[in-house]
């Protein structure tokens, strides 16, 4: 069964809380937290102080995009606010050094939470095979990070299919693959199709006439 992760990127950032309520009332499964510096990506949206305030409001296990430069030096307040995974950009990592990657899955590790790598779609998915062992999830990219409301890059379901062929190999075949960008009811059922199992959803989801039903209609 896919799991439904809406992106509190599309919802009303003054009414936040109420947000996190309709997600977790709607039987979503996780809440996906798009974290943007300014510089990795143009926007800047929120850091460790959100997740931290909207902690305590949901059971909910919070996943933390984070779309930064350095973010080996973010791990700490993320995982302090109660973030349940992160998952870090490989291409922030690999300008910085070819270990960088690695070390800051194995920091998230340390504070006994999930990590998870991220590739963007011009990257191929092969470049992050190494450290698939180490990771509780992969996400591909299916828009260019930074804004929600994008059109899905169709190049991403392959990306998928090699992402789910490669885990099976390595003897994970049930590990979390999440697709990010340009989901909705026509492109959700692709992407879990091409083995894809975690689907973040903002504007689909946040922009549904009915999100309880959006929500349900998507998984299914
Ligand atoms: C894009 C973010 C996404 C975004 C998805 O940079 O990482 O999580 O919120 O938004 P939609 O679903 O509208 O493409
Ligand atoms: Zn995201």
């Amino acid at each position: 069964m896919v799991k439904i992760a809406p992106s509190i990127l599309s919802a009303d950032f003054s009414r936040m809380g109420e947000a996190i309520k309709l997600c977790e009332k709607s039987g979503a499964d996780l809440i996906h937290c798009d974290v943007m510096d300014g510089s990795f990506v143009e926007p800047i949206t929120f850091g460790g102080q959100m997740v931290k305030n909207i902690r305590p409001l949901t059971k909910l296990p919070l996943d933390v995009h984070l779309m930064i430069e350095h973010p080996k030096t973010q791990i700490k307040f993320f995982a302090e606010a109660g973030a349940d995974i992160i998952t870090v950009h490989y291409e922030a990592c690999a300008k910085i050094s070819p270990d960088y990657l690695r070390e800051t899955l194995e920091l998230i590790k340390s504070y006994g939470i999930k990590c998870g790598a991220v590739v963007n779609p011009d990257v191929p998915v092969e470049n992050i095979f190494p450290v698939f062992p180490l990771c509780d999830m992969v996400l591909i990219m299916s828009v260019f990070p930074g804004y929600g409301g994008q059109k899905f890059i169709e190049s991403a379901l392959e990306k998928i299919q090699s992402a789910r062929a490669y885990a099976q190999t390595i003897g994970k075949p049930d590990m979390d693959i999440e697709v990010d960008g340009g989901i909705n009811m026509l492109t959700a059922p692709r992407a879990a199709a091409a083995g894809a199992n975690v689907l973040v959803a903002g504007s689909a989801l946040f922009g549904a006439p009915d999100f309880a039903e959006a929500v349900t209609k998507m998984r299914g």
